[in-house]
């Protein structure tokens, strides 16, 4: 490619270190399509002759149909997808193919591919997040009314609904929906025609070809379009923000999936026997989900470490921006798919949930917040005297509601026997009824919400 300056050929340490062809041919389709975009333009601005982009164009289509039946050959001398395509183009169509090259550079070009390919990650991120909202929507209207214990320091704090619970993640998933849109919006204007990093010569039109890729339009500074990663760690950053919620749903299940919990019965067809012990079932899907999470973050700080200390404008310490980048989308697609068919096929054990949720103390609040109610003591000192409530209770080990009410009165002549129907476990629930709270209408309003937003019936 570049014989006219140099006398001899590169050894070989420099052709392997050089080539990025045995990762970037997964650009092959963005490649393809911004070089149809290219050389369309070409021939409108009368930069090629018409004859020669419809013999380019109808050249790259026929090297795309190769690529699709037999894979994109992977020579090192050639380097990248850009020369492997550009050189097998020549094979088909001869001396034309060498016209596809003016005004751009393989800095712009590859800056425009990896653009295009990771704003459909970003779509699949979206579509997978989408997917893992219904299921977790769907299984939450199930269990509105099913009650759990909350957890605060993984200690039980109050009943919730198992409902609830799940409707967190669906808030999380939304969010991570967000990002990702963010990104996408930020993200979508077009390098092509920056060159190699100052602009050309050539009478091009960037309008043009930003239009034909789905851009908003061209982006505005040639520096920065070849040398700009942004939106590559845009995206690594929102994949790292949604691996570490699929990883904390994914601990919550190995949490409850364990014998002494026993919440859940996860599904055979992702979890995994022992070669030694016949009775386990391992939850292996959930712990690789939490596993990889590990491995996106890490890409993210690849590409980070990569980036932090290049001049303008590229560098090829830049050609090791996509291995991360890959492997994290790929990490993602399939964390995404194993939580969203864990949630949809988990058995939840709400018998057991429910008699876990008896067991310490989870309505004390409810008695402190009935002293402060019924009998308009200050919540400091009705915290008191639950805790002596509590502390009598454990002593002789009984629940709360399981106290005699002279043993109460004794703790405070303010209780009377009203104070039972705020001890169970349902009323504790149903009394959360505060905007986002536990109880079971405020979670079937926000499910009704959820529902409608993700087009469920
Ligand atoms: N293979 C290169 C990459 O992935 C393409 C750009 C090469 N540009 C250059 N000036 N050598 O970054």
């Amino acid at each position: 490619m570049w014989g006219g300056r140099f006398a001899e050929g590169p050894s070989a340490i420099m052709r392997e270190i050089n080539a990025s062809i045995p990762f970037d041919k997964a650009l092959w389709r963005q490649d393809i399509a911004a070089s149809k975009a290219h050389v369309a333009m070409l021939g409108a601005q009368g930069i090629v002759s018409a004859e020669d982009a419809a013999t380019i164009s109808g050249g790259l289509d026929q090297v795309a149909a190769e690529y699709e039946v037999s894979g994109v050959p992977e020579n090192w001398d050639l380097e990248d997808i850009h020369m492997t395509t550009e050189s097998r183009l020549a094979e088909l169509v001869g001396p034309a193919a060498g016209r596809l090259h003016t005004a751009r550079s393989r800095n712009d070009q590859v800056a425009t591919d990896f653009r295009l390919w990771v704003r459909d990650a970003m779509d699949q991120a979206d579509a997978g997040l989408e997917a893992l909202q219904k299921a977790l929507v769907i299984r939450a209207d199930e269990h509105t009314a099913s009650i759990m214990p909350g957890f605060t320091h993984l200690q039980t704090a109050q009943p919730v609904t198992l409902g609830h619970h799940l409707m967190a993640y669906y808030e999380m998933a939304g969010r991570d929906r967000s990002r990702f849109a963010d990104a996408r919006a930020r993200m979508n204007r077009s390098p092509l025609g920056a060159a190699a990093l100052a602009g050309t010569g050539f009478p091009i039109d960037r309008h043009m070809t930003a239009r034909a890729l789905g851009f908003d339009g061209p982006t505005a500074n040639s520096l920065d379009s070849v040398s700009d990663r942004d939106f590559a760690l845009d995206y690594l950053m929102a994949a790292s923000q949604c691996a570490l919620h699929l990883s904390r749903l994914a601990e919550e299940f190995i949490i409850w999936a364990s014998q002494p919990f026993g919440f859940v019965r996860l599904p055979d067809a992702l979890s995994t026997g022992s070669s030694i012990m016949p009775q386990k079932k391992n939850p292996d899907a959930a712990e690789l989900v939490r596993g990889h999470s590990g491995r996106i973050v890490g890409c993210l700080t690849s590409l980070m470490i990569t980036m932090k200390g290049l001049p303008l404008a590229y560098s090829k310490d830049m050609q090791d921006d996509k291995p991360p980048v890959f492997e994290a989308a790929g990490l993602l697609t399939l964390c995404l798919a194993a939580m969203t068919g864990m949630v949809e096929q988990t058995t939840f054990r709400t018998d057991r949930m429910r008699a876990a949720a008896e067991l310490g103390y989870a309505t004390a609040t409810d008695l402190a917040d009935w002293l402060v109610r019924q009998a308009n003591i200050p919540f400091r000192e009705a915290h008191h005297i639950t805790g002596s409530a509590v502390k009598l209770a454990e002593s002789r080990g009984v629940a709360l509601d399981q106290l005699a009410l002279d043993d109460l009165t004794a703790i405070d002549p303010r209780i009377d026997e009203r104070v039972y129907a705020a001890l169970s476990v349902e009323a504790s629930v149903a009394a959360r009824a505060s905007y986002g709270g536990t109880a079971p209408e405020q979670v079937s309003e926000r499910v009704a919400e959820a529902r409608r937003a993700l087009g469920l019936a």
